[in-house]
């Protein structure tokens, strides 16, 4: 079962686990493939969760955007935080194994590369939200694992689901704009983190003995202001409204460089390096969308 199914990465998931038997959920974007479930709602959880009483729970249900942070806190902690303690009881009460996503914000981002165990120190209240999820995760379901994730980009429904269709939706409108060039981020395409998510359910199946926190990133670092130039080199677009900036890095609350080191779960994958998807091949397809259409 997919909590978040809808979303950016729930999708991808959902096309990872294509040949299970799965089901996901969603909340506004309802579909005839996916359940609508309230996961606020206690008894809404449970209630859906009894019902389907699935073998493993992803859920990739989160609040990551900062406008709703800043404008809706109480929300933006109710969907990381409480939610996440709510599907984690509810796993736990029907036996499932339980897979939660996180976040590279839980670091500060002043000491790369962390590893698994690295102390974690966030900057911001996302950050802070998606710290105590791990720790309300791990109390209400001692066996979960963890997975954090750098920022994700793929195929988007809107521009501004990711970062890297809204980056490209500035460069292509030709307005003045200033993007920080400071901030490391470390994009990594949403179905490679989809697989993985794949591989750690399947190894929680078969009851094998897995960490509880675990780490994947793809490996090349950009600025904002790194893969707006990218952009426009790759469709011959002009870049002279485009300015270097460092707006994140000087706000305080954007972690400078949260590279997260992989080497337990890579080394537990065994993937071959050719499946790692590397953003210089994968942007073009995923912005191109956004270029040709006017963005919202
Ligand atoms: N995106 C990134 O760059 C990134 C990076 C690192 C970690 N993460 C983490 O990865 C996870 C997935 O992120 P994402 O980017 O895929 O998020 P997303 O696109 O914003 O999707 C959020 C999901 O939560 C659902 N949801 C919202 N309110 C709900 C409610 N009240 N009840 C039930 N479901 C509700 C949404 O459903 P509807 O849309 O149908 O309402 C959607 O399926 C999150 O934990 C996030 O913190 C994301």
């Amino acid at each position: 079962m997919v909590f978040g199914g809808s979303g950016l990465l729930g999708r991808s998931v959902m096309r990872a686990l294509g040949d299970w038997t799965v089901t996901g959920t969603s909340f506004r974007r309802t579909s005839q493939r996916l359940v609508t479930v309230d996961v606020t709602s206690k008894e809404e959880v449970l209630r859906v969760l009894g019902s389907l009483r699935p073998d493993v729970v992803v859920n990739c249900v989160g609040e990551r955007r900062p406008e709703v942070w800043a404008n809706a806190p109480a929300r933006a902690h109710e969907l990381n935080v409480d939610a996440a303690w709510l599907i984690a009881g509810g796993a736990r009460h029907v036996e499932a194994c339980l897979l939660h996503i996180s976040s590279d914000y839980v670091f500060d981002g002043r000491d790369p590369a962390y590893r698994t165990d690295a102390p974690r120190n966030p900057v911001n209240a996302y950050g802070r939200w998606k710290l105590l999820a791990e720790d309300a995760v791990h109390s209400a379901c001692p066996d979960a694992t963890v997975l954090r994730l750098p920022v994700l980009y793929g195929p988007a429904e809107y521009a501004a689901e990711t970062n890297l269709t809204q980056i490209a939706c500035q460069v292509s409108a030709g307005a003045e704009v200033e993007l920080d060039d400071v901030c490391v981020r470390y994009p990594t395409h949403t179905d490679e983190a989809a697989e993985v998510c794949r591989w750690i359910a399947a190894a929680q199946l078969r009851g094998q003995c897995l960490g509880s926190v675990y780490h994947w990133s793809a490996e090349q670092g950009f600025t904002k202001h790194r893969m707006a130039l990218m952009v426009a080199g790759r469709f011959g677009l002009s870049t002279g409204h485009i300015r270097a900036g460092e707006a994140d890095a000087a706000s305080g609350d954007r972690p400078l460089d949260c590279r997260l080191d992989c080497q337990e779960l890579r080394a537990a994958l065994g993937w071959p390096a050719h499946r790692y998807r590397m953003f210089g091949d994968e942007f073009a397809q995923v912005v191109e969308p956004w270029l040709r259409s006017a963005c919202p």
